[in-house]
């Protein structure tokens, strides 16, 4: 079954009669297949998975476009019940807030921050955007008390910020990391992809294929860090890319002398499209 509730008090009166482990996946709607595979996910672990659809003002920017962020909310509903009937008695119940008061009431004074993580790649780009991220998420953990919470690792940095507040808060809940779902040609999905031309959609594989062609470089082999480095040095000629960089995949340190796993990380900017990437290698 699938429950819809627009309002704080509905969320809370229903948790309260929840006795046994709730699964949570927290989105911002216009879903795809890369939001539906956290969902079922969680329904594949939990009897009962809430899943929140809000655009969350805190994570905007004044350069990023709040006003203008896909609101497809019939279609999300379609997508999420035809998940949930794969998965007979389970039930998902969705919390998507009318209005954004629902979340951060008019005197909601808190902001959480996770220091020096939330500070550079996307952290840099978008200052202030991961104390949105880690506020909201908080809050919506401190309404739905979930046990377990899915997020993708297509939003890499995002992730890790979340393990790092649930870490220094000791939250009750646990962070599950899922694959990054791609389309054919191996785009990563993303809400932002529906914004590019068929000519800009062949351009946008240049991130991927850039990101394999320094993994194909490193081989798994800490030698090949080098080679890899100039291989970087030469991509980011390409002016469209905000940044391209090997980083360890446990911390996102700049210094790989002792890392096990690393990650590629890159974004590369289409007209005003920012589309985003991440692949993970381990070396020795
Ligand atoms: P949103 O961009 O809607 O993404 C919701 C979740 O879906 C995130 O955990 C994101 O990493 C995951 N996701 C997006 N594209 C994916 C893909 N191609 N494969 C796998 N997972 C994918 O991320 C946010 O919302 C917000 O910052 C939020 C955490 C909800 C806080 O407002």
């Amino acid at each position: 079954m699938v429950t819809i509730i627009k309002t704080t008090w509905e969320l809370t009166d229903l948790r309260a009669l929840e006795k046994g482990p709730v699964g949570f996946v927290p989105t911002m709607g216009n879903l795809h297949e890369g939001h539906i595979s956290l969902l079922e996910q969680a329904l594949d672990e939990n009897d009962v998975v809430y899943f929140s659809i809000f655009v969350n003002p805190k994570q905007f920017g004044p350069k990023d476009d709040f006003s203008k962020y896909p609101r497809t909310l019939s279609d999300d509903v379609t997508q999420i019940q035809n998940c949930e009937a794969r998965f007979p008695g389970k039930n998902v119940v969705v919390f998507c807030p009318a209005d954004p008061q629902e979340v951060f009431p008019l005197d909601y004074t808190q902001t959480v921050t996770v220091p020096k993580l939330n500070s550079f790649l996307e952290g840099a780009q978008r200052p202030g955007h991961f104390d949105g991220v880690t506020t909201v998420v908080f809050r919506l953990f401190e309404l739905v008390e979930p046990t377990k919470a899915y997020f993708g690792l297509k939003d890499y940095q995002q992730y890790l910020v979340i393990k790092q507040m649930v870490k220094d808060l000791a939250l009750p809940v646990e962070i599950i990391g899922m694959p990054i779902k791609r389309g054919p040609a191996g785009l990563a999905l993303s809400s932002r992809n529906q914004y590019l031309t068929s000519e800009q959609r062949e351009e946008s594989l240049i991130l991927i294929q850039s990101l394999k062609k320094v993994a194909g470089l490193i081989e798994g082999k800490r030698t090949n860090l080098r080679k890899a480095k100039r291989e970087i040095d030469i991509l980011l000629l390409d002016s469209k890319w905000n940044y391209l960089e090997m980083r360890d995949a446990e911390n996102l340190s700049d210094d790989l002398t002792k890392s096990k796993s690393i990650t590629l990380l890159g974004v590369y900017q289409i007209g005003t499209t920012r589309l985003l990437d991440n692949l993970q290698l381990e070396i020795q």
